[in-house]
């Protein structure tokens, strides 16, 4: 069957963001628009030509659509083989874990990650490459710059094929295989976690839990993996049915959109574990009975008990955070004798340091973990080593909390939120930020010794690239510790963002409140960077 060469003309703005290109349903909807992107890719990666691809996206409003789509062109693109999720879904680690034992040429992701979907809202596509991560920059600029050149695109003349059945078909010359989004996954979390330790706790009666697949795509693997092989209550998956506008919630699991399910955890009654991912299942958050574990906390925790897993059971052989998540990995690292490494804000800086076996484990404080297991963070995989941790030590999740601040010490941590503020006073409060840091190493701010200071800068130890303004760093001879940085996903405005930490060895002092015991950083934080002054903004929007 011979492709159909259309002509089109380039759009402007389509830039890759932190996350591939993320723009509303009606953007995407204009004639061309999704078809140059995904030309740009084609043109871009002469490995898919003759290769293997997958595709598959996290069930919100067009993703049908875009992927009738891209069928069509990758075949008229001469892409051999493409592994499609049924209905056209796979999660995001899922497609990792896809491209990785099928070794294909890449893959094709759906999804605004924690967005909201529907008409009105968003949508998004990124390409990962052959080791299953997201593109590094060098491509996606690739990609970028032929965006802007573009004047045709490939494409196929046939009626929409039919994805809800699985099997194989061809589409002009390509093979389309229609699978299982669940089963491979499956079996790779079956192969890292002690299913039978696990299963064994859910039936002794004592342990309750619920995992909230807020709408979105966890939903059929937790169903999967949590009710049907690890013999779950029916029932212990919420919101499991994925919707394209995701109930219209906004399927990010935090205190503030998983509020349902923090409900459950709480008082006499409360649920022993409760969990939630976000809408393309990437994110985690951990839940016990009146306790959020933080994923500074967690990704700490996961890395001292890794042991105790089938899957990492001969050790770790390195951590990294990113570089506002607290240091409480790093105490565990010192006490390994294994690095921590510190990288920018970003899943794509962890890559090297996973495909060059320096780290087995990494995690981010906004609500990321994940391990060298696949090439994105892990919702539901951080689920399952939690359990696992739950079954092996049949203590509750306060227990294992407890215990870890009393080996390490606990690094107490809170995330201030100043959303929608004018752009041009955030940027002038940055870089007022970063005339002073030169200055201060040595000085006292708020009685307090400051013993580095500086706007963050990474050099990758595996490719020697360098990333630069990354956020200001101000640390403490005491251990505590201010960062601010502007967020590199929001949309309206700027969004700045201080994350605090201060550290405590004493376990007498550890049951304190977060938000009491931090109010002394809190406001040395504010004063330091005039952020009232600056942006008129007296409180932050949102505290996590
Ligand atoms: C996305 C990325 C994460 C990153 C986060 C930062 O979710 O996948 O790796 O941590 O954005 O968001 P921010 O709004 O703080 O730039
Ligand atoms: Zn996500």
């Amino acid at each position: 069957m011979e492709p159909h060469i259309i002509a089109t003309t380039p759009f402007d703005g389509q830039r890759p963001g932190t996350s591939g290109l993320r723009k509303k349903v009606k953007v995407f909807q204009q004639p061309g628009y999704l078809e140059n992107f995904v030309q740009a890719i084609f043109d871009t990666q002469p490995d898919l030509k003759g290769g293997i691809l997958v595709v598959g996206g996290d069930g919100r409003y067009f993703n049908r659509e875009a992927i009738q789509t891209i069928l069509r062109m990758a075949a008229a693109n001469g892409v051999s083989r493409i592994l499609v999720g049924r209905g056209g879904i796979f999660s995001t680690p899922a497609v990792s874990c896809v491209i990785r034992k099928y070794k294909t040429q890449g893959g094709i992701v759906l999804s605004a990650s924690h967005n909201p979907g529907g008409p009105d809202e968003d949508f998004g596509i990124k390409f990962n490459a052959a080791n299953g991560g997201p593109a590094p920059e060098s491509v996606t600029d690739a990609i970028h710059a032929r965006t802007r050149t573009i004047d045709r695109y490939l494409t196929l003349d046939v009626p929409a094929v039919d994805l809800d059945e699985i099997g194989s078909f061809q589409l002009g010359n390509a093979q389309i295989e229609v699978m299982d989004p669940v089963a491979d996954y499956a079996e790779l979390m079956e192969s890292l976690f002690d299913f039978n330790a696990i299963h064994q706790l859910f039936n002794s009666g004592l342990f309750r839990m619920r995992f909230d697949a807020m709408h979105a795509v966890t939903g059929p693997y937790a169903i999967e993996i949590l009710e049907n092989r690890l013999g779950a209550a029916p029932e212990t998956v919420m919101n499991g049915e994925p919707k394209e506008d995701f109930g219209g919630g906004h399927p990010d699991p935090n205190l503030v959109h998983a509020e349902e399910l923090v409900k459950l955890t709480k008082g006499p009654e409360g649920l022993d574990f409760g969990a939630a991912s976000d809408g393309d299942g990437d994110r985690n958050m951990i839940l016990g009975k009146d306790v959020f574990v933080t994923p500074s906390d967690s990704l700490a925790i996961l890395a001292a008990n890794a042991h105790l897993t089938p899957g990492y059971r001969s050790g770790i052989r390195g951590v990294a955070r990113s570089m506002p998540t607290s240091q409480a990995a790093n105490r565990v690292a010192d006490l390994m004798g294994i690095e921590c490494f510190e990288t920018p804000t970003g899943w794509k800086f962890f890559g090297n340091l996973l495909d060059d076996g320096r780290i087995t484990l990494c995690g981010e404080e906004s609500f990321g973990t994940g391990s060298d297991h696949v090439r994105e963070k892990d919702g539901l995989w951080a689920v399952l080593f939690w359990l696992n941790l739950l079954a092996v030590r049949q203590q509750s999740v306060a227990e294992i909390l407890q215990d870890h601040w009393r080996r390490f010490g606990r690094n107490f941590y809170t995330r201030h939120d100043y959303e929608g503020v004018d752009l041009a006073a955030a940027e002038a409060l940055m870089d007022h930020l970063r005339l002073l840091v030169p200055g201060l190493a040595g000085k006292e701010i708020g009685g307090m010794r400051v013993s580095y200071a500086d706007d963050f800068a990474y050099t990758d130890p595996i490719d020697g690239s360098v990333s630069e303004h990354q956020g200001i760093r101000i640390g403490f001879e005491n251990g505590s510790r201010i960062v601010y940085r502007l967020s590199g996903t929001g949309t309206a405005g700027a969004t700045l963002r201080v994350y605090l930490e201060f550290f405590e060895a004493d376990p007498a002092r550890h049951e304190q409140d977060t938000q009491e015991a931090m109010q002394p950083l809190i406001l040395i934080a504010r004063e330091f960077a005039q952020i009232e002054t600056r942006t008129g903004r007296q409180e932050p929007d949102v505290v996590t």
